[in-house]
């Protein structure tokens, strides 16, 4: 019977295995291992391609924010609102970069951070908004300015699931002070291991962040003796710049190829009753979604994900089915009943660029047979 896992590991290197190969030896061979050429040619490939000014390879996504916020002066007691449903790494870069996250509320519209939510969260202590782009669609963006406008407050934007979305002509992470993104290997770009991205339009920050994934050394190469300021080792690694390097030339399509299947899940599940679906990718042309996740809300998802199950289609509850204001260990509880609602109705279908088309028939075919008619 046909198979669907979430996720295929093994066929993101199989997709192109010769040509990744040819990439490992020639970089290898050249002793290319640490911030070589090939990191930055991927600094200013990625750059242009979301329209940034400036971009710094790092080691991964969460700890691009880490180094974002620590550039930008984040002090304790400083307060971030955040949306709940978010992945933990933003909290957590929050929390190790000293300041205290604050979840608010998702929009049921489009599944992340509603702006009257984050305008009632507002304290005296507020420094910062930072919307994470989740599902590779940008959040309301015009609201989140408005807000930080008049209320004197940062954005700084998690795009780790967004890398090429965008709003208004704008892409996701180039819109607030700062942006991040993530290559970890099942993302939209994603390499052979942990990877990141940072970009900002700000030579300041961008100057700091350079400086601090590499010990503080303001020259790329140098060897950082004489340094002014407290950095870590959050380099990206040189092997995965090349290998990004030569995937970046294929994005377009692989979104393009997310879109459509977007589009077919779309289309299964419209007229599901009950069902609460993301926008189509045609349903508003301010925005280009680029569909890291296709996730959907349903009462009976839990049916459905074994109905899935036994036809072979692995599907994911996303971030464990937890937002991060319910992680009772950490302190950020807060009564969030419209998240904790959609974590309890949410489902993450196959989606990537790699699936066949009768991959997705079959996924297609199996929700169907689930709804029949309803
Ligand atoms: C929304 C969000 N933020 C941050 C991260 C962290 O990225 P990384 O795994 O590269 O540290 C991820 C990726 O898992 C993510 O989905």
């Amino acid at each position: 019977m046909m198979k669907v896992p979430f996720f295929d590991w093994a066929g993101l290197y199989a997709e192109k295995a010769d040509e990744f190969t040819r990439i490992f030896h020639e970089t290898a061979s050249r002793g290319g291992f640490i911030l070589q050429r090939d990191v930055e040619e991927f600094e200013e490939n990625l750059a242009r391609y979301v329209g940034a000014k400036y971009a710094v390879g790092v080691s991964d996504g969460t700890n691009a924010i880490l180094l974002g916020l620590r550039a930008s002066g984040i002090q304790p007691g400083d307060e971030i609102i955040i949306a709940g449903h978010s992945f933990i790494a933003a909290a957590q870069s929050i929390h190790f970069g000293g300041a205290t996250p604050v979840p608010v509320e998702l929009d049921e519209h489009d599944w992340l951070i509603a702006p009257d939510a984050i305008e009632a969260a507002i304290t005296p202590r507020t420094r910062a908004i930072m919307p994470v782009h989740v599902n590779g669609r940008v959040c309301r963006m015009d609201a989140i300015l408005d807000i930080a406008k008049r209320h004197g407050l940062e954005v700084f934007e998690d795009s780790a699931q967004a890398m090429g979305a965008k709003f208004d002509g704008q892409g996701a992470g180039t819109i607030g002070r700062w942006g991040t993104y993530s290559f970890y290997p099942s993302k939209t770009l994603g390499c052979f291991g942990d990877a990141g991205g940072f970009v900002t339009n700000d030579p300041d920050i961008y100057e700091r962040v350079r400086a601090m994934r590499n010990h503080g050394a303001n020259k790329e190469k140098s060897i950082p003796l004489d340094v002014d300021i407290w950095g870590t080792n959050c380099r990206m690694d040189n092997l995965h710049a090349a290998i990004l390097n030569f995937k970046l030339g294929y994005y377009d399509q692989a979104i393009a190829r997310r879109r459509e299947i977007a589009q077919r899940y779309h289309d299964a599940l419209k007229d599901v009753e009950d069902a609460r679906l993301p926008p189509a990718p045609d349903a508003d042309n301010r925005y280009f979604d680029i569909y890291q996740n296709y996730e959907f809300c349903h009462p009976e998802r839990d049916a459905l994900r074994k109905h899935l199950a036994d036809g072979n289609i692995g599907t994911i509850i996303q971030w464990g089915g937890f937002g991060i204001h319910q992680l009772k260990g950490l302190g950020m509880q807060r009564d969030l009943p419209k998240t904790d609602r959609f974590f309890r109705e949410s489902l993450l279908l196959p989606l990537n660029h790699i699936l066949s088309d009768e991959q997705v028939d079959h996924v297609v075919a199996s929700l169907h047979a689930f709804f029949g008619g309803r």
